[in-house]
């Protein structure tokens, strides 16, 4: 009897400390005692969001922390929801690839409010309530693409373009909510106002591809040829997957390798592309550097210690929008513009894609030597 008393207490001891355990777990660290640490994804469409997922999540386990990592599928409300069922399972920090840089606004404020570290992942999230935005220069990677595309055209400089028999340029932005989208599209407008105020460039269609979808820019490529009568010069495309999928359009119509179009990520498949003389420019981003310089700053912003390196940016300038107001902390890495001269020692020579990927398709021959 006296040991079945025993026994008892002793279990219910047991029971009493595991419930104490797990209540402290709600303070951020999990019943393993580690930090919690939550990564947000938009989506898993575009390739280079799986491999970060993983280099991030890598990084962080290796720091210690426990991560827990959700992807939304462009879902903007399942985006918060999950951004708030995080909190609630108490991660210290956050980073976040916002799908809608206003509508998750709304999530990450609260988190902020609740102590939790918040960084915005290449994407920014448009409240100063983030610890951090980290990207790459955006600006830079629209001047690229529209110089690369300009270049093809023999511009400047070219004699076959005038104001008599100007260039008809298409521009495909990218996904609405991206904020992005916008940077990239003003980058881009820089280069472009010069030819087209000279009138030896016309801009003949303007569009954005909802979420960024290869698909959706197939549908908005081929209504623009049906519109042009196929009398396109040139096209001004956002990313790799907008551009494959408009370039797929422009295939069925002969106009592929024809007419130069930009890209952006350096994706497996664009590269390949370029290789193949229908991709013109693509836009090298290190993610490589991007994702450490994430964990990194997220592991200083957890300890309390400082950040270093980071320059405050307002929030009217990074949306283009005087009407925002606040400012954030920033670091924007630098890109890379890939063509075909440079995508064997850019790409593959550095390791960001595997040279079978990038030489598909491509006879033996005609294939530099493996690196
Ligand atoms: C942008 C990102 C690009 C591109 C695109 C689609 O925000 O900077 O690298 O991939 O999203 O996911």
């Amino acid at each position: 009897m006296k040991s079945k008393r025993i026994l008892m207490t002793f279990f219910s001891l047991i029971v009493i400390a595991s419930i104490a355990l797990a209540g402290c777990t709600g303070g951020g660290s999990s019943a393993t005692g580690k930090v919690k640490i939550g990564l947000s994804f938009s989506d898993f469409a575009t390739e280079r969001w799986k491999n970060e997922e993983k280099l991030m999540r890598d990084l962080l386990e290796k720091k210690g922390y426990e991560v827990i990592s959700q992807e939304a599928n462009h879902d903007v409300k399942l985006q918060n929801d999950q951004i708030d069922n995080m909190v609630s399972q108490g991660v210290k920090g956050l980073i976040v690839v916002a799908e809608d840089g206003d509508a998750a606004v709304t999530s990450v404020d609260k988190a902020a409010d609740a102590g939790v570290k918040v960084i915005a992942y290449d994407r920014l999230i448009k409240t100063s309530k983030i610890a951090a935005y980290l990207s790459f220069d955006n600006v830079e990677v629209g001047r690229q693409q529209a110089m690369g595309v300009m270049t093809a055209l023999g511009l400047p400089g070219s004699t076959t373009w005038t104001k008599a028999n100007p260039a008809k340029v298409v521009q495909l932005a990218g996904s609405p909510t991206d904020n992005n989208a916008t940077l990239f599209t003003k980058g881009q407008t820089e280069v472009l106002k010069p030819y087209i105020d000279s009138g030896v460039i016309k801009i003949v269609a303007q569009q954005g591809i909802d979420n960024w979808d290869p698909a959706n820019a197939l549908k908005a490529m081929e209504n623009i040829l049906s519109a042009q009568n196929n009398k396109i010069d040139a096209v001004v495309a956002s990313n790799d997957g907008t551009a494959l999928g408009a370039l797929q359009a422009m295939k069925a119509q002969g106009l592929a390798g024809k007419v130069p179009i930009s890209g952006q990520d350096a994706t497996a498949d664009g590269s390949n592309s370029i290789v193949k003389g229908e991709l013109t420019v693509s836009i090298m981003k290190d993610i490589r550097l991007l994702s450490p310089l994430a964990t990194d700053t997220m592991d200083k912003l957890i300890q309390g210690q400082p950040v270093d390196g980071m320059k405050n940016f307002s929030l009217a300038d990074l949306t283009v929008d005087p009407s925002k107001t606040g400012d954030v902390p920033c670091v924007f890495l630098k890109v890379q513009q890939v063509n075909k001269d440079n995508v064997f020692d850019l790409v593959v020579k550095s390791g960001f894609q595997a040279y079978d990927d990038v030489y598909r398709d491509i006879p033996e021959a005609q294939r530099p030597a493996k690196p």
